[in-house]
């Protein structure tokens, strides 16, 4: 099915648009409910990666190969969240598996961590058709899920990796110049915002300024008590 006809079919959900103040506005397609109808907020990150991996509440739903939910440790006190799944996340399901997730790991590494002590999610769970920047009505659609993963983790360290992330989270309209190396406090964690893996594989020559970056996160780390 192509973008356009999946927005068509999608369209009825964007009207339908529900944050989750008191409940969460499950996927039509989810066995967790009638279609439609408002459901408590899920107990943990397995049950409500159940009940949204079906989710077509916008077009990507129609396009995706598989939902890319997140992975990592689920008790974890650091959470990444990145863009959107790329090629290799949308074959796999998995986020963070393709180049920019190498170097992730990578980095992580250099300053003594690994996928066992983060989570690591998207700020879309679907791909957009050729890795394109996310629309912002798909940016909307998805934030639900992701402010619902943030709270069922409760991470005391968020790091946003990107634009995107920064500001479906943070909602500051500021260049990532000014908002990357900076800790922010947000809903009772500190959100650390740096340039995205993508940005280091195609600037090189700025990798230093992640490096920072992941020094200060280790730091953090370490004075968590
Ligand atoms: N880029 C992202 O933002 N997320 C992924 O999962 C992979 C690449």
């Amino acid at each position: 099915m192509g973008y356009e006809e999946a927005r068509t079919l999608a369209h009825g959900y964007f009207r339908n648009l529900e944050l989750f103040e008191d409940g969460l506005m499950l996927p039509a397609s989810s066995r967790a409910g009638r279609p439609g109808t408002r459901e408590p907020l899920p107990r943990d990150l397995e049950s409500f990666h159940a009940a949204i991996s079906g989710c077509t509440k916008c077009p990507l739903g129609y396009t995706r190969t598989k939902f890319v939910f997140g992975v990592g440790n689920p008790e974890a006190p650091i959470v990444f969240v990145g863009e959107a799944p790329g090629r290799d996340e949308d074959l796999q399901g998995i986020p963070f598996v393709g180049r920019a997730g190498q170097l992730l790991d990578h980095m992580l590494a250099e300053v003594g961590l690994d996928r066992r002590h983060v989570y690591i999610c998207n700020v879309l769970k679907c791909r957009p058709p050729g890795n394109r920047d996310p629309e912002p009505l798909e940016i909307e659609t998805c934030r639900p899920y992701l402010l619902t993963q943030l709270s069922l983790i409760a991470p005391r360290i968020l790091v946003c990796l990107g634009r995107h992330a920064a500001t479906a989270l943070l909602d500051l309209q500021l260049p990532m110049k000014e908002l990357r190396g900076r800790v922010i406090p947000w809903q009772g964690m500190q959100v650390l915002v740096t340039y995205h893996p993508a940005y280091y594989l195609r600037n090189m020559n700025q990798r230093t300024l992640g490096e920072q970056d992941f020094r200060l996160l280790r730091q953090m780390y370490d004075e968590l008590s």
